[in-house]
């Protein structure tokens, strides 16, 4: 059984897809362990509880500092001793420490084609405003793992969406979870899972 973490930050449509595919049979070697949001109105915490699996938050708010809050949300992460941690719309910049100790061990969602529309204040509604206004005819979504730059791990898995005319950032970010980031992430999760994502220490065993 692989272990998995999903960390969130809203909504948690992805995190939806995740617990939909194991509730279809289709991620049968995968035990969701627990559900961590920087937020805690996040309706993500909901539909882990509504899964039966366990939510909690760890919000910034509750910590004099940074390094604070990191230490917190290394903690909660190190507790629930996962194998794999996805990032399914998480908006917050992980702790260094984090990332060294579960390098190739953490994979994130993002709402476009990398390279394109990725790093440095590209998340959410903000990446299809851009594609929108650069004119790109195609984009689509990317699963990765993380290292230490914003978005620039290896990339495990792509999927391109058409952008029609007329299209807004949010009726273009809908079709783009729809048609890419909820189909990638559970499939993401589901080969590393069966040992068959290439050069990732998780394969053994
Ligand atoms: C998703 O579109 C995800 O790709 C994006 O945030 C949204 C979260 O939606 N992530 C990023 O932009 C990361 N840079 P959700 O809470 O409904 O899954």
């Amino acid at each position: 059984m692989l272990r998995v973490l999903v960390c969130v930050s809203g909504g948690g449509t992805n995190l939806q897809a995740i617990l939909d595919a194991k509730e279809a049979g289709k991620l049968e070697d995968v035990e969701l362990v627990r559900v961590i949001s920087n937020k805690k109105d996040a309706y993500a915490l909901e539909r882990a509880k509504k899964a039966g699996i366990e939510g909690i938050c760890v919000s910034p708010k509750d910590f004099p500092d940074r390094e604070a809050f990191h230490g917190a949300f290394l903690a909660a992460v190190d507790e629930a001793a996962p194998d794999l941690i996805v990032l399914a719309g998480f908006l917050v910049v992980l702790p260094a420490e984090m990332i060294a100790r579960y390098r190739n061990r953490i994979i994130n969602i993002h709402p476009s084609l990398i390279p394109s529309f990725c790093g440095k204040g590209y998340y959410g509604l903000k990446v299809h405003e851009a594609a929108l206004t650069r004119g790109v005819k195609i984009t689509g979504a990317t699963v990765h793992f993380v290292d230490e730059g914003t978005d620039t791990g290896p990339i495990i898995l792509q999927k391109a969406v058409m952008v029609q005319e007329g299209d807004t950032p949010e009726i273009l970010q809908r079709r783009v979870m729809e048609e890419a980031e909820w189909v990638i992430l559970p499939e993401a999760i589901r080969r590393i899972a069966a040992g068959y994502v290439s050069g990732n220490p998780l394969r053994q065993g």
